[in-house]
């Protein structure tokens, strides 16, 4: 069933739930990550709100088929996939911009409470927002939080007494390391069954431009995490020093992305300084490729049983849905 349009101009207002970690957080986890042999910094750092909007772009790029070719498996499978979500609340992590539950929430006019789980307010809100004016009936309520943490379900009066899904798609899972794997799906288990997105195993050759490519939007993707900190901490790092990087890392099955630096130089955050050797790199992410069995078995490893499995033709993609045993 098509989405139904609300004439109104207004949007309806989103009721939000907010547990984002205070600045602080983010201070003494910039510094920790700037102090380890190897530089690194969380993932979740990336997705302020131009950091948002910059992976939107990435996920329009032609090189990146991660989300084209979800969206498809989702479209070609989404009377069968809305099946198995039933009459729950549909509860998904890292929401993002709410473009995928777009498909499923047309082909299950039965979803009546829709949860978003972002890191990233104000585009949670508006997307939230957005999904209430397009879906009459539906309730969006958009819970700011690091979805790698436990969900505080219980202060959030809309998900007690009521049976929910949860939905993970974009192959997030993929940028935690395995056994984080297998903790987070320990953790989500509260939501009950899942529908997981994971990105398969497949050439270099495909990989390294999805992470790197031609016109630059994955490069400043990262590189704007240097721009937050310099922001939001008072840090003085020239972007024009440092460079992005994305390998494949065939033998951990993984992207590894960096921040590379092309020179000595010290870089000041508040109080600390702290200094980078050329080539040095920071890493900002790692996103992991597995194949459909390897992924089931780090999936029964955490307690759930794998029921389905949707794929493209191409064998790029995979979404699973995984029950509790
Ligand atoms: C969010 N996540 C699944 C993306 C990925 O494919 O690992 C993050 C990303 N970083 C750069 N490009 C995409």
């Amino acid at each position: 069933m098509p989405p139904i349009h609300s004439p109104q101009t207004q949007q309806p207002a989103v009721k939000l739930y907010d547990f984002h970690p205070p600045v602080e957080d983010f201070r003494s986890a910039v510094l920790r990550g700037l102090s380890l042999p190897q530089k690194s910094l969380s993932p979740q750092f990336l997705y302020d709100k131009r950091g948002s909007e910059l992976f939107d772009a990435i996920c329009q790029l032609p090189e990146y088929y991660l989300t084209r070719t979800e969206m498809s498996i989702l479209r070609a499978n989404a009377a069968d996939i809305a099946a198995a979500l039933g009459d729950r609340a549909l509860v998904e992590l890292g929401s993002g911009s709410s473009q995928k539950i777009r498909i499923l929430l047309g082909a299950a006019p039965q979803a009546k409470t829709y949860v978003g789980v972002d890191i990233s307010r104000q585009h949670l809100q508006e997307a939230c927002a957005a999904l209430m004016a397009d879906f009459e009936g539906l309730d969006a309520i958009a819970v700011c939080a690091d979805y790698t943490q436990p969900l505080p379900i219980a202060a959030i009066p809309e998900l007690q007494n009521q049976p929910t899904i949860g939905f993970f798609p974009g192959s997030s899972i993929g940028n935690l390391e395995p056994a984080e794997v297998i903790a987070f799906l320990k953790t989500v288990a509260v939501l009950g069954d899942l529908i997981v997105g994971v990105d398969l195993k497949k050439p270099a050759a495909i990989l390294e431009p999805a992470y790197d490519d031609a016109q630059g939007v994955s490069a400043a993707f990262a590189l704007n995490v240097l721009e937050r900190i310099n922001r939001e901490l008072g840090a003085n790092f020239d972007l024009g020093q440092f460079e992005y990087q994305a390998r494949y890392n065939d033998a951990a099955g993984r992207i590894e992305m960096a921040i590379a630096s092309l020179s000595d130089q010290t870089v000041r955050l508040g109080e600390a300084e702290i200094s980078f050797r050329q080539g040095e790199t920071l890493r900002t992410e790692h996103s992991y490729k597995y194949t459909i069995d390897e992924f089931q078995l780090l999936a029964m490893e955490a307690g759930f049983k794998p029921v389905q499995v949707w794929t493209d033709a191409d064998q790029l993609f995979s979404l699973h849905h995984l029950k509790q045993m």
